[in-house]
C-alpha cells in the first residue's frame, strides 16, 4: 500500500502515512501532540483541526459533536477523521498538546508568568554638585528593590549611564543586577530551555515576557561518538584521562551552536538571552557541569550533586549575556535525573489528588507513580530495544525505518520519509509483535509458531520462515518493496522486546505494590518522550508494556522534560517546585529489590493480552 502525504500547519511539517491513519496519529508522527482528553473516543471534541486542502469526509461521530457550519468550513476531530488522500491540515494552538498546552498545566495564564529574570526601565536624575549620588545608589533608589551587583556590571556602569543619558534598563536575575543596558530594552527578554538527552538534544528559545516559543532546535547529542548509552559515556570518562573534558566540550559547543541557530531563526541578539535552564538525566547533567559522573556507574550509583545548580553561563562556556545564569534542575537519584523532575513539574503530578503514572521511554525508561501525598520513581534499562539496538534489523526512528505495522489479510507497513524500508524502529517492532500476537503467529509465550501450527491465511503463513534457531517472520519481501534487503522480525527480536517491556512492566508493578495501588486506581498514564508520542496505545497494552487501562486514561505529553525546563524559565516559583519535587520523590532501586527477580521478569515477559 502506498503512503499519503499529510502536511501540518503552522510549521509546514509533512509526513507520509498509510491510508486510513487518523489525523491524531499522523500528527504524532510529525512530532505534534494533539490534545486528546477523551483518549480519542470522539466524545470531548477537544482535538479540533481544520482541513485546508484535501478531501476528508466527516464521520457520523463528528456530525454529532461538530456544528454544520464547522463541518462545512473544514473542521474535523483529529481522533475520528482518517487520511485517505494528500491533505494540508491546520492545527490551532488550542488543540496542540506539546508546547503551550503542557505549559498551561503548570502556568494557568499569562499573569502567572514571572520569570526569575526581569527588566526595569528607569530614567535617573543626573547627580549634581548639590546632590551627589553614587551611580549604583541612584539605581537602587529607582528600582526600589534590594539586589546584589556583580563587579563586572559595576565596572561598566559609569560609561553606560553617560552614554545613555541616564536612561537605562536594568536586568535582574535571581536577585542580582546582571546587566545595565542603554535605553528601554524591556521588550527583549529571552531564555533558552534545554532537554539534554543521551541521544537527542532539544533547545527552545522563549520570550520571557510572553511565554511564547520563538524557535526550536533538535540535534543528535554529539557525545554519541563516545558511546550510545550513559554507561559507555561514564566508562569513557574512566578509561580516557581527558574523557570528562572531551564530553563536556562536545556538549557545551553544541549548545552554543544551537543557541546561535535559535537566535538567528528568531532574529534576536544572543546578549538578550539572560537565562538557560537545563534538564537532563543525571549523567548528562553532571557532564554539563563538568562534574565526573564516575560514581553513577558503580553501586550504590551515587550522585555527586542532587540539588539544583545555578551558575554563571560564562563559567560553563555558554555564550549568552555575559552575566546571565544557567539553572540545572535538581535530580532524584543516580538514574532518575532532572529530566524526570521536569516531567513531574510539567504534568503537575505532584499536585494531583488522583494517582498518576508517568512512563518516559528514552534510552533509559523512567517511571513515576504518585500524587500530592507520595511520589515514587524508578529507572529501568529498557531503551536500547525500543531505539533499535539489539534488534537484528533495528534502527532509530529516522528515514527508512518501518514505524507502523498492520496485519490483516497481508502485511501493511509505513516507512518514515516514504522511502524504501531499511530497518525497523521501536514503534514498528511493538506494532509488529502486537499484530503477530493478534493473528496467532506469536503465541502467548512469545514464540513464533511454525507454518504447520499457524491456522490463518496463506499470505501470512508463507511469511513464517523456519530456521534452526527458531522461526522468523518476513515483514518485507526485498523484491516486492523497493527494499534493498528483506526485513524480518526474528524470534530473538521478539525475546529482546519481551525483555525490554518486561523491565518497564515489572518496574510499574513494583511501584504499584509499593504504593499499594492497582491498575484501577491509576486515573491517568502520561506517556512522555519522543518515543511515547508514537506508541499506539492498543498495541502497547496488547504486549503488556503499559497497564491495561482504558485508552482515554492514557495521554501523550510529548517532550515533558523540555516542557518542565521551559516552566522553570517562565516562573521563579517553578524553580522552587523542582526542589520540592526532588526532595519529595522517593527513589526505588529496582535491582536492590528481592522481588525484582528472574521469576518476576519471566512473569512480566509472558503477560501479553490479546
Ligand atoms: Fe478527539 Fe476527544 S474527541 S480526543
Amino acid at each position: 500500500m502506498s503512503s499519503i502525504k499529510a502536511t501540518f500547519k503552522p510549521g509546514n511539517c509533512s509526513v507520509y502515512v498509510l491510508s486510513g491513519t487518523s489525523i491524531l496519529e499522523a500528527a504524532g508522527r510529525a512530532g505534534i501532540v494533539i490534545t486528546s482528553p477523551c483518549g480519542g473516543g470522539g466524545t470531548c471534541g477537544k482535538c479540533r483541526v481544520k482541513i485546508l486542502e484535501g478531501n476528508i469526509l466527516a464521520t457520523s461521530i463528528e456530525e454529532k459533536i461538530l456544528s454544520k457550519e464547522d463541518i462545512s468550513s473544514g473542521v474535523r476531530l483529529a481522533c475520528q477523521s482518517k487520511i485517505t488522500s494528500a491533505c494540508i491540515i491546520d492545527i490551532p494552538p488550542t488543540s496542540r498538546e506539546s508546547a503551550q498546552q503542557i505549559l498551561t498545566k503548570g502556568i494557568q495564564n499569562k499573569k502567572e508568568i514571572k520569570p526569575s529574570v526581569w527588566k526595569k526601565y528607569i530614567e535617573l536624575e543626573k547627580p549634581t554638585l548639590a546632590s551627589p549620588q553614587a551611580n549604583l545608589n541612584l539605581i537602587r533608589e529607582a528600582v526600589k528593590t534590594s539586589f546584589h551587583a556583580d563587579i563586572y556590571v559595576i565596572r561598566s556602569l559609569s560609561a553606560i549611564l553617560d552614554e545613555a543619558d541616564y536612561k537605562v534598563t536594568c536586568v535582574f536575575s535571581d536577585g542580582e543586577l546582571i546587566s545595565v543596558e542603554k535605553g528601554d530594552t524591556t521588550g527583549t527578554d529571552y531564555g533558552v530551555a534545554f532537554d539534554i538527552g543521551t541521544t537527542t538534544l532539544v533547545g527552545t528559545l522563549l520570550d520571557l515576557n510572553t511565554g511564547e516559543e520563538l524557535a526550536l532546535v533538535s540535534r543528535t547529542n554529539p557525545q554519541i561518538i563516545y558511546g550510545d548509552d550513559v554507561i559507555s559515556r561514564i566508562n569513557f570518562t574512566i578509561t580516557d584521562k581527558d574523557g570528562l573534558d572531551k564530553l563536556f566540550y562536545k556538549i557545551s559547543r553544541e549548545m552554543n551552536d544551537m543557541i546561535s541557530q535559535l537566535s538567528k531563526e528568531a532574529g534576536i541578539n544572543i546578549h538578550n538571552i539572560y537565562k538557560v535552564a537545563i534538564a537532563g538525566n543525571s549523567t548528562m547533567q553532571h557532564v554539563c557541569l563538568r562534574i565526573t559522573p564516575k560514581s553513577l556507574a558503580k553501586i550504590p550509583f551515587n550522585l555527586v550533586i542532587r540539588e539544583p545548580v545555578e551558575i554563571k553561563a560564562k563559567k560553563l562556556g555558554i555564550d549568552i549575556n555575559s552575566d546571565a545564569f544557567v539553572y540545572v534542575l535538581p535530580s532524584i537519584a543516580g538514574f532518575v535525573g532532572g529530566d524526570t523532575v521536569a516531567c513531574i513539574l510539567a504534568t503537575q503530578l505532584h499536585k494531583k489528588n488522583d494517582i498518576k503514572l508517568i512512563i518516559d521511554i528514552g534510552t533509559n525508561g523512567e517511571i513515576v507513580l504518585g500524587n500530592n501525598k507520595r511520589i515514587i520513581a524508578a529507572s529501568t534499562a529498557a531503551g536500547p530495544s525500543f531505539e533499535g539496538a539489539r534488534i537484528s534489523q533495528g534502527m532509530r526512528a529516522t528515514i527508512g525505518a518501518i514505524e507502523k505495522v498492520i496485519i490483516n489479510e497481508d502485511v501493511e507497513y509505513n516507512v518514515i520519509g516514504n522511502t524504501a524500508p531499511f530497518g525497523i524502529c521501536g514503534t514498528g517492532l511493538i506494532d509488529g509483535v502486537a499484530e503477530l500476537l493478534k493473528t496467532g503467529v506469536i503465541d502467548e509465550t512469545g514464540r513464533i509458531v511454525s507454518q504447520s501450527e499457524y491456522k490463518g491465511n496463506e499470505n501470512i503463513r508463507r511469511r513464517i520462515i523456519e530456521t534452526e534457531k527458531g522461526n522468523d517472520f518476513l515483514l518485507v519481501d526485498g523484491h516486492a518493496a523497493r527494499s534493498k534487503r528483506p526485513i524480518f522480525i526474528s524470534q530473538k527480536d521478539v525475546r529482546e522486546l519481551q525483555l525490554a517491556k518486561a523491565a518497564i512492566a515489572a518496574g510499574i508493578k513494583i511501584l504499584q505494590k509499593e504504593l499499594n495501588v492497582t491498575d484501577k486506581d491509576i486515573s491517568e498514564v502520561y506517556l512522555a518522550g519522543a518515543f511515547g508520542n508514537f506508541i499506539r496505545r492498543t498495541n502497547a497494552k496488547r504486549i503488556g508494556l503499559i497497564p491495561n487501562i482504558s485508552s482515554e486514561k492514557i495521554a501523550f505529553v510529548g517532550n515533558a522534560s523540555s516542557s518542565g525546563a521551559k516552566l522553570v524559565l517562565l516562573s521563579c516559583d517553578m524553580e522552587k517546585e523542582t526542589e520540592d519535587i526532588s526532595n519529595q520523590t522517593h527513589y526505588i532501586e529496582l535491582s536492590a529489590r528481592s522481588d525484582f527477580n528472574e521469576n518476576f521478569m519471566n512473569e512480566m515477559m509472558f503477560s501479553e493480552k490479546k
